[in-house]
């Protein structure tokens, strides 16, 4: 299966067998273009997929050693994402797989992380699991009773917490996209240094909210105490009401519902400390945990082709009227 994903900022293709084995996994970050504007720039995001996105599919297809005929389907991101962005690789697909008459699968970006719990491994994730996925654009949690029956438990309320990190990391002075670099500071940090406020949702609701945190430490840092504090203190600080917040509604989903696995997706699953807090709640908890690799926690094409790989016809689509969903809803 070749996968193509440029639902925002990363024009990524990857060729990947049977929904897990990967042949091959291209993506060139644009990160260099919108620095200087601190966030991504949609317009900008768009001509970057269309300068790169012929060069990224070749690069993947000769990595992986195939040729266009040897490609049972192509898979290609349908939303949620950028609708400029969405559009490039949504019309390429379109135009490969009518070409070259292959089946054509139209994947919503964020089964697609849930699907990379899915790649370069023995054993997959058992159902029913649950999914702590966590990005720059999403922050949820979702119930997965199968490859197509999925169903989101609890969302954010305002910033995803990729967004919160990177805009705290603003506010530390650390240049974008600042999620790895707050990561890397906190490491030398004291969580326990500030007590910064960790939302609570009301009743029942399994839901989060970062903006509160977010605006706690701007104004510390705006305070007489912040402007003294160590960045590496506040860093950790942040960065471990993130992380209670987060586990609280894992935990909270577990006492709820029977899960047979707890998977971590997403950019910020690639934060260290995340990372060191999920793994040591499964192993108290005697919850089997999945933490793919960082390069398939970012954004990638590998997990869109995993996706249409296990949803197979749920997904599959008519190359000559498909349309990019900048709003596609989760459920299929
Ligand atoms: O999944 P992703 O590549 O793109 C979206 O779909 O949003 O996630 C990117 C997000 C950014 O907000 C980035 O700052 C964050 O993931 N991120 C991190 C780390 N690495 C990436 N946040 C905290 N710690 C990290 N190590
Ligand atoms: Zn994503």
């Amino acid at each position: 299966m070749l996968g193509i994903e440029t639902s925002c900022d990363d024009t990524a293709a990857a060729i990947v067998r049977d929904g897990r084995s990967v042949l091959s996994s291209v993506a060139t970050n644009q990160d260099a273009f919108h620095a200087k504007y601190g966030g991504i720039v949609p317009e900008i995001a768009s001509r970057r997929h269309v300068a790169l996105l012929s060069a990224v599919v070749e690069d993947a297809l000769e990595r992986a050693g195939a040729a266009y005929a040897v490609i049972d389907g192509i898979a290609v991101t349908r939303g949620p994402g950028l609708i400029g962005s969405l559009v490039v690789g949504v019309a390429a697909a379109k135009a490969m797989a009518f070409a070259l008459r292959k089946p054509l699968y139209a994947v919503n970006h964020l089964h697609g992380h849930v699907f990379a719990a899915f790649l370069d491994r023995a054993e997959p994730p058992p159902f029913p699991f649950l999914v702590l996925l966590v990005s720059g654009g999403h922050s949820q949690l979702v119930a997965v009773e199968s490859a197509t029956t999925m169903r989101i438990l609890g969302r954010t309320h305002d910033d995803a917490a990729g967004e919160a990190y990177d805009k705290t990391a603003r506010l530390l002075g650390l240049p974008y996209p600042g999620g790895p670099e707050l990561d890397r500071l906190a490491q030398r940090g004291d969580p326990r240094a500030h007590e910064f406020p960790r939302h609570r949702p009301a009743g029942e609701s399994l839901d989060l909210s970062f903006s509160g945190l977010k605006t706690s430490v701007r104004y510390f840092l705006e305070s007489e105490a912040g402007r003294d504090a160590s960045a590496p203190d506040v860093a950790a600080s942040f960065q471990a009401a993130v992380i209670d917040v987060l586990m609280a509604r894992v935990e909270a989903a577990f006492e709820r519902d029977r899960y047979n696995a707890a998977v971590l997706s997403g950019g910020v699953a690639a934060n260290s400390a995340l990372q060191a807090a999920f793994r040591a709640w499964g192993e108290h908890s005697g919850v089997q945990v999945f933490v793919p690799p960082p390069k398939y926690c970012t954004d990638n094409a590998a997990m869109i082709a995993a996706a249409a790989g296990h949803q197979g016809d749920a997904v599959l689509a008519d190359p000559l009227t498909l349309t990019a969903d900048p709003n596609l809803p989760f459920e299929l």
